[in-house]
């Protein structure tokens, strides 16, 4: 046995080092929480905190309106019913991202279309956006993945040729950059989550900004029953369908002691992205992620892509091969959100198939094995891991190594060595 040998077959581990301890949830969120309950009130149109939180998050963007929902599949949901589109109309999105993209959509009637990815950056590929537009198109929702940015110039330029609304999925991507600008000022409304899993958690709830008057004004009535809770007069009738998507106090003081933090969450999890990402350069197998031309990520995770082939080995053998080893990794979503029966088997409302069943829409093989070829791929073969805060250089040097272990073992293998 010598230090090659993989942990898996009984040699010494490449990670010793520990992550390091941090407080995700302490003093300043309970001092916030604290102020939350002394109002007397957890109501957040009587309250301060989710007032202050969405000024703040408005602030922080350059955008007129900030306004708060339950969660981020809410926000979305909120976003897309903002449009008032016709039951029918097609929304393009990824393939790769979480369910809570899609939902709302559906909820709303509305088709999502699914483009294909970039095999490097794993985001939407504008040209698969494109070829993918037919009269029902009526928006684009980009969901920056992983925290990378997609190419918004290209985006915007299909958008605006067809007179499509763009609604961001940002939920993965505080803080990103695209040509020097934040995610989450390029679309008409844009959507984040504060759920456990994100930079900065409450638990649970979303985020809405949005520069267009009318466009706010919708999403306000959409998240409280449509009541105005805007005036002194408390109108409690409902203009149109809407829901209850609140955020409470609770979740906007803690929101609030996050909000605090989240250029120094960013900050360290870039640094520990690029750190692994320039340990990994040159090796035979892996195919990196790349960056988007122009922009700059907030490294929510890191994902790279196995080529079995080369290495002669399954993605579930090698990420077996690299927990052993100590390091993280594991796939990310089995396959790509349209092979989910709610596509695939159009298994929606009791026997009803909607919105798939209204007339002039249809389906074909667009939820069907094959229909983004790239995502389908990338899913297989992909071993994806977060950033997190206990992360330190000595760790992360280590899972780089850990890497590079299990690769090198399987090219010897392959060579005959
Ligand atoms: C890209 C993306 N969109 C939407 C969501 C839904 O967010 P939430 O869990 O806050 O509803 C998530 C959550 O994982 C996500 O990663």
């Amino acid at each position: 046995m010598t230090a090659d040998t993989l942990a898996l077959l009984g040699g010494p581990k490449a990670v010793t080092a520990s992550p390091r301890a941090f407080i995700r949830y302490g003093d300043a969120e309970l001092a916030q929480l604290r102020e939350a309950l002394a109002q007397g009130t957890l109501f957040y149109a009587h309250g301060k905190k989710v007032k202050e939180l969405c000024a703040r998050f408005a602030e922080l963007h350059g955008v007129a309106h900030c306004i708060p929902t339950s969660s981020c599949t809410a926000a979305i949901h909120v976003a897309v019913a903002a449009l008032n589109l016709e039951p029918g109309d097609e929304i393009i999105t990824a393939p790769i991202t979480d369910m809570g993209t899609v939902l709302g959509m559906l909820w709303c009637q509305l088709v999502p279309i699914f483009a294909d990815v970039d095999p490097d950056t794993h985001l939407l590929d504008p040209a698969s956006v494109e070829a993918r537009i037919t009269p029902r198109t009526k928006a684009i929702v980009p969901v920056h993945m992983a925290g990378t940015p997609c190419e918004m110039t290209a985006l915007r330029a299909i958008a605006d040729a067809h007179g499509l609304a763009i609604i961001e999925d940002c939920a993965q991507s505080y803080l990103a950059e695209f040509n020097g600008k934040t995610v989450g000022t390029f679309g008409a409304l844009s959507c984040f989550s504060i759920n456990e899993y994100k930079h900065i958690s409450c638990g649970d709830a979303g985020l809405i900004l949005t520069d267009d008057d009318q466009l706010a004004s919708r999403c306000r009535l959409l998240i409280d029953k449509g009541y105005d809770r805007s005036g002194l007069l408390r109108i409690r009738t409902t203009p149109f369908l809407a829901m209850n998507y609140r955020m409470t106090e609770l979740q906007g003081a803690v929101a609030l002691a996050q909000l605090d933090k989240l250029e120094g969450i960013v900050a360290h999890y870039r640094a520990m992205y690029e750190r692994f990402h320039a340990a990994m350069q040159g090796v035979e197998g892996l195919h990196l992620p790349a960056e988007t031309p122009g922009g700059r990520t907030s490294a929510w995770f890191y994902m790279l892509r196995i080529d079995e082939a080369a290495l002669g080995v399954t993605r579930d053998w090698f990420a077996d091969a690299v927990r052993a080893e100590g390091a993280p990794g594991g796939g990310y979503i089995p396959f790509p959100i349209y092979l989910n029966d709610i596509f695939a088997n159009l298994a929606t409302l009791g026997t009803s198939h909607l919105p798939y069943a209204l007339p002039g829409v249809e389906i074909g093989d667009r939820y069907a094995e094959g229909a983004c070829p790239h995502a389908e791929m990338l899913l297989k073969t992909c071993l994806n891991f977060s950033m997190t805060q206990g992360q330190t250089a000595e760790l992360v040097d280590q899972y780089a190594a850990a890497y590079r272990k299990v690769a090198g073992y399987c090219l010897r293998q392959r060579a005959g060595g």
